[in-house]
């Protein structure tokens, strides 16, 4: 299924209509749309913006990411890279939106960032790839804001449909990605559409086999953040370690990289070593949340 049917319309955060329910989505859909309405709206720094750098001191003072970005230097470098961060205006819109109405999504999009640029500085030598990163760290969930609020924030299990609504958000944010950059080969819009692939095809939305070392890193980030945060589905989030092998699981299974949960694991690590000389182990020892309803689909 490499040109995907949209299941639900996508709209810009104004409630524009710009893509209906039923297109086949390929980039030339996409390019279509950009040619179509030419709008270069102005951008400014993610951190000028609002409260998102104090916001995102505040996030990383809390475990277990204290640990991670327990070193200054480290701290430091990731703060200065994210002040680079320059995203289109409804873009920043949309994220405080999600601040205001939904402050989880919100506090998960600044940490994926700020945890996949700590990776990518020690995975990527590129700096220019490592400014894509950071990008696309920021604006990967931003197609949540096509998903209704009451199904981002239900506390009982999603239905099917529910499921499929929240499924959405990848090619939600594909379109708003490229149409806001005017770019469908932005690699934020990629990484929006495709950060819920998983390596061996059992992801969504196209279930491709995913191999891309850049995209591989917010895959991590994303579902490191996820097991880790308190979820409206779960009120007891999973303890760091439990996290951690849940990741290394995932990896051993085929399904993420093994080298990135390494790198992950290494920062998690008091003493730091650099990733290509941590010892990863396959044991579980940790105990999964027993009020995790994630997954669960009801009938
Ligand atoms: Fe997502
Ligand atoms: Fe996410």
């Amino acid at each position: 299924m490499l040109t995907p049917k949209l299941e639900y319309p996508i709209f810009t955060f104004d409630q524009r209509e710009l893509l209906s329910a039923g297109t086949m989505l390929s980039p030339e859909t996409v390019t279509e749309l950009i040619e179509k309405n030419k709008v270069i709206e102005e951008s400014y720094p993610l951190f000028t913006y609002g409260r998102a750098k104090k916001d995102l001191f505040h996030f990383i003072a809390q475990p277990p990411y204290t640990i991670i970005f327990a070193d200054q230097k480290v701290n430091d470098s990731v703060l200065k890279n994210m002040e680079k961060v320059i995203l289109p205006l409804p873009i920043l819109d949309g994220l405080y939106h999600f601040r205001r109405k939904d402050f989880y999504t919100y506090r998960h999009i600044l940490m994926v960032s700020a945890l996949s640029t700590l990776l990518a500085e020690q995975l990527i030598s590129d700096q220019h790839e490592l400014a894509r990163e950071m990008i696309a760290g920021s604006t990967h969930d931003i197609g949540k804001l096509c998903v209704p609020f009451d199904i981002l924030k239900k506390e009982s299990p999603l239905t099917a449909a529910e499921r499929e609504a929240l499924k959405h958000h990848t090619l939600a944010g594909y379109v708003l990605v490229s149409y806001y950059f005017q770019d469908v080969r932005h690699f934020a819009a990629r990484v929006a559409r495709d950060h819920h692939e998983r390596k061996d095809g059992s992801g969504y939305p196209r279930g491709i086999k995913l191999h891309d070392p850049m995209i591989d890193i917010i895959t991590v980030c994303d579902i490191y953040d996820a097991l880790i945060a308190q979820r409206p589905y779960r009120p007891e989030s999973f303890e760091n370690r439990t996290a951690l092998e849940e990741l290394t699981w995932q990896a051993n299974s085929g399904k993420i990289s093994i080298k990135v949960v390494q790198a992950l694991i290494a920062v998690n690590r008091t003493k730091k070593t650099p990733y290509s000389e941590c010892k990863v182990s396959d044991e579980r020892r940790g105990r999964v949340p027993t009020e995790n309803v994630y997954g669960i689909t009801d009938s």
